[in-house]
């Protein structure tokens, strides 16, 4: 790790403006959280601050969610061929595969997080797409890689995707298909909503997705549901 980074407990915590401070090759700046290209452009950056630093769980949970409804529905997990939503630099995907799913297609808007994942860990999707979901072309993504799952981890509402964009992605997905996804507890209600009329929901689950920088718990649900 060639950087030091810095909270600073009084920067401002609405999700978004989160700053911290970066120090690396001799120079100091200040970063948003959320200024995900400049982020995924160092290596290990995301992983240090999101994962160890804020503690960001959000993955973990929805792989380990996801793979047990799968296993209790009597089904294999490495069956499971998943496109990942909001994909970010593969630290979704990485713990999918962990959880003995199989991630197949990342998908950011991020053209830095296309090069990152490919960076630090080659090989995890067959395909990373670099597009905003709404702007996707997911039936043809769907029927070449065989995609049996729509996943998001972090990446709902908050200026990211839309749950609205994610329904109709979820459209282009077979009877059977699984998906999972995790969203901040003030939208976790209308988003589920959406998806009620086609989807049979197995697992709806409150847990702490990290802390701020100033140390609060922020609250997200995750969703694990089946296409009827
Ligand atoms: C908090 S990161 C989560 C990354 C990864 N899923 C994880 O758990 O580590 C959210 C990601 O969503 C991406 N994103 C935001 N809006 C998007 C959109 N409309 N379409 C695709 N990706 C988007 C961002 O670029 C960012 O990489």
């Amino acid at each position: 790790m060639d950087f030091h980074v810095d909270l600073d407990p009084a920067a401002p915590t609405v999700r978004g403006s989160e700053t911290f401070v970066l120090e690396r090759d001799g120079g100091r700046r200040v970063m948003r959280i959320h200024d995900y290209d400049d982020v995924y452009a160092v290596p290990g950056l995301y992983e240090h601050v999101v994962s160890d630093r804020l503690g960001c769980v959000s993955p973990q949970t929805l792989a380990t969610s996801l793979a047990a409804e799968v296993t209790a529905a009597g089904e294999q997990p490495a069956d499971v061929r998943c496109l990942d939503v909001g994909a970010g630099n593969g630290v979704s995907g990485a713990a999918l595969r962990d959880a003995g799913l199989t991630p197949v297609v990342g998908l950011d808007v991020s053209p830095a997080a296309g090069a990152a994942a490919e960076r630090d860990r080659p090989g995890l999707y067959a395909e990373f797409v670099v597009a905003a979901l709404g702007d996707a072309a997911v039936p043809d993504l769907v029927t070449r890689h065989r995609l049996t799952a729509l996943v998001s981890a972090g990446a709902l509402t908050g200026g990211h995707i839309e749950p609205q964009v994610l329904a109709r992605t979820w459209a282009a997905f077979a009877p059977g298909g699984w998906l999972a996804y995790t969203c901040a507890e003030a939208h976790a209600d209308d988003a589920r909503s959406i998806f009620a009329e086609h989807t049979d929901i197995r697992r709806d689950e409150r847990f702490v997705h990290r802390r701020t920088v100033a140390g609060d718990p922020v609250w997200y649900r995750v969703l694990v549901g089946r296409r009827r």
